[in-house]
């Protein structure tokens, strides 16, 4: 990987050391420039006729971002945002009451949102598979609980977003494709991140969005779908014109493929950026860019354990290019501003992120920060060297910690 090239190719780089690519990472020049120039072409010939002059382009975008997933590109989605892809998929189970949705102690807080939404309203049960003792979710005692509850949907987080955990998506797919049970897979901190196979997963649903890994842009993602699904014509629970033609006055039919898990208004230019950033880390390789955000992680994640007073946090058999900590006494928010005044970009989580880790590990804050392949070890370096010159100068007062 020529990191000096890709750097060159991230304006972003000259300006900050950026280490919230779990927040949102910086986009390369190229998607940049898709971007701005459909924008352009909107303005000047009309936004529907910009989509009608871009259909190849935009073809090559359900194509790439397919191929990025090992899918067809009849069974990607495109949407708002992953929340937007997991309601859109959420909704076309047809929960009701008494039915149950198995989910892990790591699922993104947003989903357990969702869950607990439907429990309130339509009387949905939640189960809470239990981790692993190394932390992560157990994909035995899912099978277990499968057999045991029969569980309409299992929804599982591939990579939280509150610590540097990864979880076993195809151990837990294995178990639910044996039970033919539907699999709800939360993939947006991983795409870009690690190689992601839905055959190899065994999902039905796998949502995304675009601003994280993968270097896209923001308000931009996706939803991939199973042919199972299609075949079972699972829709979301609201349908517009472009998920279904209105062929008569009691009658509509359903749009071909993923395509009817989408709404009428895109931003196209927004989707044709997906379309380039998928294409860039497809260039690059998704194993490359895994063993580099590891290499980056494991160096930021030993020299944060080196630091006085600096707690990591990250738990499970493998961990991925987030990384979580506390340092005793200090408030993450006030660490993330006196970071950022050096030029740092990282992130500040809270409990209500993520209740049941951070109860776990008895923490009401953590900081996080998450490097991507076009940093540098000596931006590592240097974040740690300023995170160690706040500890310094900001001594905490005797008896007073945040644990
Ligand atoms: C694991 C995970 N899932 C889902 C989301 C939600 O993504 P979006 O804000 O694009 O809806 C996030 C955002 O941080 C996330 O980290």
């Amino acid at each position: 990987m020529n990191v000096e090239q890709l750097r060159a190719e991230t304006p972003g780089c000259r300006e900050r050391v950026h280490l919230n690519n779990a927040g949102s990472s910086l986009m390369p020049d190229r998607v940049l420039g898709v971007i701005q120039d459909h924008l352009a072409l909107e303005s000047r010939i009309g936004g529907y006729e910009a989509e009608a002059a871009g259909q190849e382009a935009i073809e090559a975008a359900y194509r790439d971002v397919a191929r990025l997933l090992g899918a067809a590109p009849s069974q990607i989605a495109f949407t708002e945002n992953a929340t937007a892809s997991y309601t859109q998929a959420l909704s076309s189970i047809g929960l009701g009451a008494g039915d149950l949705i198995l989910t892990t102690r790591n699922d993104y807080v947003s989903n357990q949102i969702q869950f607990l939404s439907l429990q309130k309203r339509l009387g949905v049960r939640v189960v809470h598979a239990p981790d692993l003792p190394e932390g992560g979710v157990d994909p035995r005692a899912v099978g277990e609980l499968i057999e045991r509850e029969r569980p309409r949907l299992v929804a599982v987080t591939h990579v939280p977003t509150n610590s540097g955990l990864v979880q076993d998506v195809a151990a837990v797919g294995a178990v639910c494709r044996e039970h033919d049970v539907l699999y709800l897979v939360d993939a947006c901190q991983s795409i870009g991140q690690l190689p992601l196979d839905v055959a190899q997963i065994g999902c039905d649903f796998l949502s995304a969005s675009a601003r994280k890994f993968l270097r896209g842009p923001r308000g931009a993602g996706l939803l991939y779908v199973s042919e199972r699904v299609l075949e079972r014509e699972l829709v979301p629970l609201f349908l517009d014109m472009r998920g279904a033609d209105w062929i008569a006055a009691d009658q509509y039919r359903l749009a071909p493929g993923a395509r009817r898990f989408e709404n009428w208004e895109f931003a196209w230019a927004l989707v044709l950026g997906t379309g380039e950033a998928a294409r860039y880390a497809l260039e690059l390789g998704l194993a490359p860019i895994a063993e580099r955000v590891g290499r980056l992680a494991a160096r930021l994640r030993e020299g944060l354990r080196a630091l006085d007073g600096v707690r990591v946090l990250d738990r499970g058999r493998t961990l991925s290019g987030l990384v979580s900590l506390t340092v005793e006494g200090q408030d993450p928010a006030a660490l993330l501003l006196a970071l950022r005044e050096r030029g740092v970009n990282t992130s500040a989580q809270i409990r209500e992120y993520a209740v049941l880790d951070f109860d776990d590990k008895r923490v009401q804050a953590t900081l996080r920060m998450s490097p991507h392949y076009f940093n540098t070890e000596a931006e590592v370096d240097l974040a740690l060297a300023a995170l160690a010159e706040i500890i310094r100068e900001s001594p905490r007062p005797a008896g007073v910690g945040v644990p």
